[in-house]
């Protein structure tokens, strides 16, 4: 009743920002997103019938109780799924450094869900993994699938999904990180999607969001990079205005951030493709054609406030990992 599972995190070009429903996690938009190969969470789950309640190991140390938490809460729906009541001891580890703005709740949550019912031997198709993990996290329904994946909105649990829209090889692009600030943050996703609706902006993003998608759906399919970058930094843009607007505000940007933000702008207007986008948090994602990665990178390295680049291309689907692995 063992078994390990891998997952890679995801940058969101149309944003999850807001629930229909908190507890399962129904968004109040759909979201599009490209999984980030070369970063990814590692995690083992063992169910084993001697232990008497489930543990987590993060990065080597134990858990922080509230992580412990919603562990446990996910172990829960698959014990229901399975028919069993073992609790589990679980490890997880990931590739890339916490606080540099990737969202670990993405690909952690996703590699939790893959392990989890792998360890149950309940064998789910990937939507059926997908919807299993958004109830998790809500992002981590995109990383169940790897390449370019949109997560659909709907009313009912039984509705609400992700599914690939192209694969990880459709398209060669790049994703620096530019990491400006690497304290954790004080508000975290979760507490965020709550706030949303107090934002007298959350409505018209809402309202809006369908021609979003579509556009950024087609551009994905059509690879046209100019109407991603439009509609990515439009939507990355909206999502911080609510974010600021809600009550109490939430204010991601640093003055860092909004120079990474500007010298993007400019290296577009220089005739250079590349658009930026950001999460819950200070750390701009810079994403631009495989072929100009270089001229990217030399430019954020110049800007003083720049700590440091992380490098992410499209990755595959989250995975059951062998022995081997
Ligand atoms: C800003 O999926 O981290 O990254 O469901 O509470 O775990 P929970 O939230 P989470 O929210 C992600 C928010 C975002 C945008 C996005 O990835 O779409």
């Amino acid at each position: 009743m063992k078994s390990s599972a891998a997952a890679h995190p995801n940058i969101a070009f149309i944003k999850y920002w807001g629930n229909l429903d908190h507890d399962l996690r129904l968004p109040a938009n759909g979201s599009i997103s490209m999984t980030l190969g070369g970063l990814q969470t590692r995690t083992t789950v063992e169910f084993d019938p001697d232990l008497s309640q489930d543990s987590f190991i993060l990065d080597g140390a134990q858990a922080a109780q509230e992580s412990l938490r919603r562990v446990s809460q996910q172990l829960d729906l698959i014990r229901s799924l399975a028919g069993f009541p073992y609790k589990a001891r679980v490890q997880s580890e990931n590739s890339f450094p916490a606080g540099t703005g990737i969202a670990s709740s993405a690909s952690g949550f996703a590699a939790l869900t893959v392990a989890a019912c792998a360890a149950a031997e309940l064998e789910l198709p990937p939507k059926e993994l997908s919807r299993l993990a958004r109830r998790a996290s809500g992002s981590a329904s995109r990383s169940i699938f790897g390449g370019f994946v949109e997560w659909h909105k709907a009313s009912t649990d039984e509705g609400s999904y992700a599914e690939q829209l192209a694969p990880a090889d459709h398209w060669s692009l790049v994703d620096w990180v530019a990491v400006v600030d690497e304290e954790e943050k004080e508000v975290g996703s979760s507490q965020g999607h709550r706030l949303a609706d107090t934002s007298p902006l959350q409505e018209a993003r809402i309202s809006s969001a369908a021609g979003r998608l579509t556009a950024t759906r087609q551009a994905i399919l059509s690879q046209d990079f100019a109407t991603l970058a439009r509609f990515a930094e439009l939507d990355s843009d909206m999502m911080h205005a609510v974010m600021m607007t809600s009550n109490p505000p939430l204010h991601y940007w640093r003055p860092t951030t909004v120079e990474v933000m500007q010298r993007i702008r400019r290296l577009r207007s220089q005739g250079i493709p590349v658009f930026y986008t950001l999460d819950a948090g200070p750390n701009p994602h810079c994403l631009c054609p495989e072929d100009r990665a270089e001229i990217v990178q030399e430019a954020l390295l110049k800007i003083p406030g720049v700590r440091r680049l992380l490098r992410a291309e499209p990755g595959g689907p989250a995975r059951v990992l062998s022995e081997a692995d």
